[in-house]
């Protein structure tokens, strides 16, 4: 062998095809076997809400949600949320308009310096999607796994609260449109033809 030949002592990792929706779009690429879903939404997705803080899942900040689920994307590997649906921080306002937790963030204290907040908004925002009205000690078993070194917590279970209620109004208010649109009101489907 020639003194100055290369010889790699770490196979480079061969490459696979990966895909999913993330934030309601198809994005799809080549990623290396065996890639973190944290690397791969950073680098080749684009989507640089997702903090990287610990890198070991003790501090909360990648937390994105899979097909409903929070999860630690420093901890998942690429390939488990192949096909998926992804939702990063980038995906939970509604064109210009931030989704009622952002808002209450914002409003209630919940941020101060920002860097575990798109962690807390989409631990909260999977919370909310499955239970609108947790009490305080679920809210607080929600976000146990997220840290934050600025606010004390106090504000950001108060944005949570906060957000439950819009979310609770919002869902009345539509309870109360469908209700005024309904022709038959209490006509049950049981009785339709009678
Ligand atoms: S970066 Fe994933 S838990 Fe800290
Ligand atoms: S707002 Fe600064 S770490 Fe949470």
């Amino acid at each position: 062998m020639a003194a100055d030949e290369h010889v790699s002592m770490i196979p480079a990792a061969s490459k696979v095809g990966w895909s999913a929706e993330v934030n309601g779009r198809g994005f799809g690429d080549e990623i290396e076997s065996g890639a973190i879903l944290l690397d791969v939404l950073r680098d080749q997705v684009g989507t640089l809400g997702v903090k990287r803080g610990c890198d070991m899942g003790t501090c909360g900040c990648c937390t994105v949600i899979i097909d409903g689920v929070a999860r630690l994307s420093c901890l998942t590997l690429a390939g488990e949320a192949e096909g998926c649906e992804i939702t990063t921080v980038e995906g939970l306002a509604t064109g210009h308009h931030l989704a009622p937790i952002q808002e209450m963030f914002s409003e209630c204290g919940g941020s101060q310096c920002g860097f575990c907040t798109p962690g807390f908004l989409l631990t909260s925002a999977a919370l909310l999607a499955k239970n609108d009205s947790p009490s305080d000690s679920e809210v607080k078993s929600a976000i146990d796994g997220n840290l934050c070194r600025c606010t004390g917590y106090q504000q950001i279970v108060e944005s949570i609260q906060a957000a439950a209620e819009i979310l609770r109004s919002d869902a009345k208010s539509k309870d109360g449109t469908a209700a005024q649109m309904d022709p038959h009101p209490g006509l049950g489907a049981g009785d339709a033809g009678e």
